[in-house]
């Protein structure tokens, strides 16, 4: 088994190559003076298992050219088998014709994917399983929950788990299940033009006193969790602690999110970020990869 780290695999196949007792190395990456991809593969391909490392966070675009470039040379200099690891899986979320005449995006780049040779993938905590179907092969889902419960569980006391939207509440549950506590959910909206954010219910739970977590799949402008935090701190919370998988972190979201009273926030190093607590989820892939 060869594990290549492409340009955006933010040092992940070391320590997946590691935990796999396996060789990894880097692809080497440049630029065209045009802004064309430029990709040049490792030798010792040919016959080998390849285990292939890139995560699409921002330039998105850019990131997927290249998990396609190196996939297709890995299947042209003869590799028996071709595993993508997508730490950070891009355009997932638009996963669905929200409006009439929107592209699918997760089906286009899945369909890529798969035709390049990538016969399995594995992606950390995509933000629905659902997209998955069309991709034709094996897919690993990679849960970060155990190791974010690991490394929040010291700095917790009196906690209580909120999801900020309702589909994260099984992430949620998980979350509360291994650090042994309550866990609610808020009922937000996003308005598919404008794209804000609005809460739509009352919040259900007792938060008095409480630390609350606020778990998030995917962290962008911060507006979700910031808007989370001021309601539970508006129910007397004693402190919130804001956990994500995938710290994409778009231009001022760690403000809004510090401005809403979020004393500490953790992410995984699915995406490179370094203005967090950031967890190494290598082993976890490797893991995940062996099962
Ligand atoms: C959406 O449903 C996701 O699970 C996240 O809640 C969302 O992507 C967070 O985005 P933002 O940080 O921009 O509010």
């Amino acid at each position: 088994m060869l594990v290549i780290g492409g340009p955006a695999s933010n040092g992940l196949e070391d320590s997946i190559g590691k935990s796999l007792h396996a060789r990894s190395v880097k692809a080497v990456s440049k630029l065209f003076p045009d802004g064309e991809s430029y990709v040049k593969m490792p030798e010792g391909i040919e016959g080998e298992d390849v285990v292939l490392v890139q995560s699409t966070y921002s330039p998105q675009d850019k990131h997927i050219m290249e998990l396609l470039l190196m996939a297709d040379t890995a299947r042209e200099l003869g590799a028996k088998s071709i595993t993508a690891v997508v730490p950070y899986m891009a355009y997932l979320r638009q996963d669905r014709r929200f409006l009439d005449g929107e592209a699918i995006s997760s089906q286009a780049v899945l369909r890529l994917i798969n035709s390049v040779g990538v016969s399995s993938l594995a992606v950390v905590q995509p933000h629905k399983s659902t997209p998955f179907d069309a991709f034709n092969g094996r897919v690993c889902i990679v849960d970060p929950v155990p190791v974010q419960a690991k490394a929040i569980s010291k700095i917790l006391n009196d906690p209580i788990v909120l999801a900020p939207d309702k589909g994260g509440v099984a992430r949620a549950k998980e979350l509360a299940e291994i650090l042994g506590c309550k866990y609610s959910h808020i009922d937000k909206v996003r308005d598919s033009i404008t794209w804000e954010v609005k809460i739509e219910a009352p919040l259900v739970g007792s938060f008095k006193g409480k630390d609350v977590v606020i778990i998030d799949d995917i962290i962008s402008t911060g507006g979700t969790i910031a808007q989370a935090s001021r309601e539970v701190l508006s129910k007397g919370a004693e402190k919130v602690v804001a956990v994500a998988t995938h710290l994409v972190m778009a231009s001022g979201a760690k403000d809004r999110m510090k401005g809403a009273g979020v004393s500490e926030i953790f992410g995984t190093n699915t995406v490179p970020y370094d203005g967090a607590k950031i967890l190494d989820i290598g082993g976890q892939i490797a893991t995940s990869l062996k099962a």
